[in-house]
């Protein structure tokens, strides 16, 4: 019996919400260790849909959901996914959610700050999601960030206030903006403590009386690979570390208690934002990928830019990201192609490469090499067991796995938890 941890292997929004959800009634646990309310999952059972950005996928199932101190925490839109999902039905209470004391929060100046930085005249635009989680993060490391914690003291408040505002209104004076007042932060700070304080707990407690009791622990991983601040495609990516790795550091466990790292994988491939994006089909195929595959962001509602598989990406957020297999979703988008291609190298100059090279201005160069495979022009929506597939679907799967070096453990064939077949369950390695 082994923890999993739950990595996007893509660019984001590869149905890792639907597969958590669905591994979950394995698990006793549930636990977040990066990203904030930047991620956004769409999950469905039965006739319900449920939309989740903060809270652990594992509240669906009513599992003890942990928010890592590897997140970073708006305090004001937790309580409203609460309130949210509570009116759909679902009741998330201090017994099932706890949040770690020492995550740091996401305040109203970061996300000014992000919109800022996102408007149209700006050099630094990137096409973040505008919830304030690069500005969050970058105080994170520059030591001045609030943590969930200080709720817990207001008469600390003042000073660490200060810290803070000390390098914001710097910026602010900087560039002609109006000053933070401090005081105004300190009463909306000490409005929502209460409210929050009920949930609050300690990460690495929590995990550790879990895996001393043979409890068995889900990682869910938000963003992607492709989005990690290390190993993405900086500067386009998001400011955590998404990987595998970033399991245990975000949620404070050892390194050897994630058994199995599942990469949740699109059968195409998608990206929200800007950035490279070799495969990408700006034409008639693209259109058609984000339309069977209802391609718009769960946050923002932006439109997904679509492309073929780029089995070379695969490959290496396969290494790069820890993944032992993956969770191939939404085959059933392929179902009206003719052909489908598969991306399984880049032309640069006069070479053929089987990664992607860390220079944007190499990146901008690349030419994919395509290899064309037969569509099978049938429905596989729904499809349960291998034994529904058809045959050219099966050899698809079979083609990605040799090409990532990677096997399928899971395949998921439509929005519904149950339309999910195992070939390998993840929990027993
Ligand atoms: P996440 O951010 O990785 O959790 O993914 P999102 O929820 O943002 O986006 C994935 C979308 O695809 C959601 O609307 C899911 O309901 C949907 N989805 C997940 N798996 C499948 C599948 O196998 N087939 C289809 N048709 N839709 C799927
Ligand atoms: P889930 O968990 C897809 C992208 C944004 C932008 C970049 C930086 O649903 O897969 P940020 O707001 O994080 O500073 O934005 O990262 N991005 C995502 N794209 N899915 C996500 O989460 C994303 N979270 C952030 O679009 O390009
Ligand atoms: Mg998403």
């Amino acid at each position: 019996m082994s923890n999993v941890a739950v990595i996007g292997a893509q660019w984001g929004d590869e149905g890792k919400g639907k597969i958590i959800d669905w591994l979950a009634n394995r698990a006793e646990m549930v636990v977040r260790f990066q990203g904030g309310n930047n991620a956004g999952h769409t999950i469905v059972v039965g006739d319900k849909t449920y939309k989740l950005s903060l809270l652990p996928s594992g509240v669906i199932q009513g599992k003890r959901s942990i928010i890592g101190n590897g997140v970073v925490v708006d305090p004001w839109a937790l309580l409203e996914e609460i309130a949210r999902v509570g009116a759909a039905g679902l009741r998330v209470t201090p017994d099932t959610l706890v949040l770690a004391e020492n995550a740091v929060l996401v305040l109203p100046i970061h996300r000014e700050l992000d919109e800022v930085r996102e408007s149209s005249n700006s050099v630094q635009r990137l096409g973040t999601t505008k919830r304030g989680i690069g500005p969050a993060y970058e105080d994170k490391v520059g030591r001045r960030a609030l943590r969930v914690v200080d709720l817990k003291d207001p008469a600390s408040l003042p000073a660490k206030i200060d810290r803070l505002l000390a390098h914001h209104n710097a910026l602010r004076r900087g560039s002609g903006a109006e000053e933070i007042d401090a005081g105004a932060l300190l009463e909306a700070l000490k409005e929502i403590a209460p409210k929050i304080l009920p949930y609050i707990g300690s990460s690495w407690r929590e995990l550790d009386a879990a895996r001393r009791a043979g409890k068995r622990i889900l990682f869910e991983g938000a963003q992607a690979v492709l989005l990690d601040i290390d190993h993405g495609t900086y500067p386009y990516v998001t400011s955590s570390n998404t990987v595998a790795g970033q399991a245990a550091a975000g949620s404070g466990i050892g390194p050897r208690q994630i058994g199995y790292v599942l990469g949740i994988t699109k059968s195409y491939t998608t990206r929200v934002g800007e950035g490279p994006f070799p495969t990408e089909q700006l034409n008639d195929i693209g259109e058609k990928l984000g339309a069977r595959g209802n391609e718009f962001g769960t946050v923002t509602g932006r439109k997904r830019r679509c492309g073929w598989f780029d089995s070379v990406l695969v490959r290496q957020t396969t290494i790069t990201g820890g993944i032992d297999g993956i969770a191939l979703t939404k085959l059933d988008i392929l179902d009206a192609f003719e052909t489908i291609e598969v991306c399984v190298g880049y032309q640069l100059d006069d070479k053929v490469l089987d990664y992607l090279p860390a220079d944007a201005n190499e990146q901008a160069r690349l030419t994919p090499v395509y290899e064309t495979m037969d569509g099978w022009n049938s429905s596989t929506r729904g499809a349960r067991s291998w034994a529904q597939l058809p045959a050219n679907a099966i050899k698809y799967v079979r083609r990605i796995e040799e090409l990532i070096g990677a096997p399928v453990a899971l395949l998921s064939t439509s929005p519904d938890r149950d339309d999910t077949i195992t070939v390998r369950d993840p929990f027993v390695g």
